[in-house]
This record gives C-alpha cells, sequence and structure tokens, in this order.
C-alpha cells in the first residue's frame, strides 16, 4: 500500500514573515490528515518553516539541491547545507528548473543521488511540454526522463524517491489534465519502472500528479488508482485551498 502524500511547492514565493504566518495557518487545518503533508520552501524559508512546524504533521522540504558538496557554484546549496537545516524532502528536476536553467536528466540523476546521500526523499519531477504532447511524443519524453533521471537507482531507493508527473502546459495555466488522462499517464511511468527497473518497485514508488491542482479537482484525481498524491504549486500558497486538498478525502 502506498501512503498518499500532498505536497506543496512555494516556487519563488513568501518571505520570512509570511511563512511563519502561512505554516502557522495551515498547521491546525492539515492536523487530521490521513497522507503525508509536506511545504517545499524557498530556502530562506526553510528555518522559519521548521520551526513553525514543529510539533505539526507538516514536513518540510527544500527545492533543490546541488550534487557537490562544496565548490564554485555560484547561487546553488549543497547537501550539508540542508542537512543542517533539517528537511526532508527535496524537490529535483522541476520542469521550471529544466525550462529556465538548464537542468538535464543527468543533472537530475546526480542531484537525486546527493538527495538519497543526505537520507532525504527526493521528488522527481517530469512532465511533457505542450509540444511533445502534440507532437505525440508524451510517452518518449517520458520514458527518457524516467530512465535517465534514475539510473543506477536501486529498490531500497525506491522508499524514498517519489515521482511527480507534471505536464508542462498544465503547470500554473488552470488547464489541468483530466483524470483519467493523469491516471494514464502515470500507468505508463510505472510501467516503465517495472520494464527498466522491477515489479516491486513500479508497485511501491509513490507517483504524484502536478499542474493546477486545485480544490475543485483534486478529489476527482485522487479517486484515480495510479495517482498517489498531488504537488501543489498556486493553490499551496492559500492555507485554505491547500488544507482542502490535504483532505481530500474528508
Ligand atoms: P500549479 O499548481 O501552480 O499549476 O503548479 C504546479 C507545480 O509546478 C508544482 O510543482
Amino acid at each position: 500500500m502506498r501512503k498518499p502524500l500532498i505536497a506543496g511547492n512555494w516556487k519563488m514565493n513568501k518571505t520570512m514573515a509570511e511563512t511563519k504566518e502561512l505554516i502557522s495557518a495551515i498547521a491546525p487545518k492539515v492536523k487530521d490528515a490521513d497522507c503525508d503533508v509536506v511545504v517545499c520552501v524557498p530556502y530562506t524559508d526553510i528555518q522559519t518553516a521548521k520551526r513553525a512546524a514543529k510539533g505539526t504533521n507538516i514536513k518540510i522540504g527544500a527545492e533543490n539541491v546541488h550534487w557537490a558538496q562544496s565548490g564554485a557554484f555560484t547561487g546553488e546549496i549543497s547537501a550539508d547545507m540542508l542537512k543542517e537545516l533539517k528537511v526532508e524532502y527535496v524537490i529535483i528536476g522541476h520542469s521550471e528548473r529544466r525550462q529556465y536553467f538548464g537542468e538535464t536528466d543527468e543533472t537530475v540523476n546526480k542531484r537525486v543521488q546527493a538527495a538519497l546521500d543526505a537520507k532525504f526523499k527526493p521528488i522527481v519531477c517530469v512532465g511533457e511540454t505542450e509540444e511533445e504532447r502534440e507532437s505525440g511524443m508524451t510517452e518518449t519524453v517520458l520514458l527518457r526522463q524516467v530512465t535517465e533521471g534514475l539510473k543506477g537507482f536501486k529498490s531500497k531507493d525506491f522508499d524514498k524517491i517519489v515521482i511527480a508527473y507534471e505536464p508542462v502546459w498544465a503547470i500554473g495555466t488552470g488547464k489541468t489534465a483530466t483524470a483519467t488522462d493523469a491516471n494514464n499517464t502515470i500507468g505508463y511511468i510505472r510501467h516503465v519502472l517495472a520494464k527498466k527497473f522491477h515489479r516491486s518497485i513500479a508497485e511501491k514508488a509513490r507517483i504524484l500528479y502536478g499542474g493546477s491542482m486545485n480544490v475543485k479537482n483534486c478529489k476527482e484525481l485522487m479517486a484515480e488508482e495510479e495517482i498517489d498524491g498531488g504537488l501543489i504549486g498556486g493553490a499551496s500558497l492559500k492555507a485554505d485551498d491547500f488544507a482542502f486538498i490535504v483532505n481530500y478525502d474528508k
């Protein structure tokens, strides 16, 4: 049985003061959640978020991690730095990183390794662009992203690795994949895991949907068999909306 997971991705939003306020507003509303609750925040907000989430069921994550231990990588962050902040999750390979900051399957692979070495749970994002979808390339793209991005990882690593299927055309656009479409595509990712890794990995890996998931569509998406949770952007910035999604089964 895979435990559902609802994760917020705050992207480049919220100051420290706003972080304290938002986490404190979310906490009482999600305290009876049946799923894992994660909030991934900007680096500068991590310490504040950890403090505000202390004693609650909210886990805090970062939005990226570099593969090197230290060195001349201006603007990057190392696993050791995040470890001191005691983050539990880290988003890797988000499409915004791939699109605007040159992230590739190879760098994704290295970042996932660094995250696992630090005992973080990586949330690895995959997904096709609108052009790729329209030219019938969705499965080819996902096959490449999953096999290359997760190359070399073993069964025990998949106790920690979470995959997020985020079709790029659905992110921040208000366009969501239909629940059936999202379910089928996530089913395809599971099929890739079974073929390229092992059937037991396909069965245990948690795969989330992300892309304009909100209070209106969360119940329908979460009712699908293959969908183990959500990675929520815009709606995770509002306490009521995020809590509603976390409590999708109530
Ligand atoms: P939206 O929920 O704003 O579409 O963002 C999804 C996302 O990119 C989460 O990582």
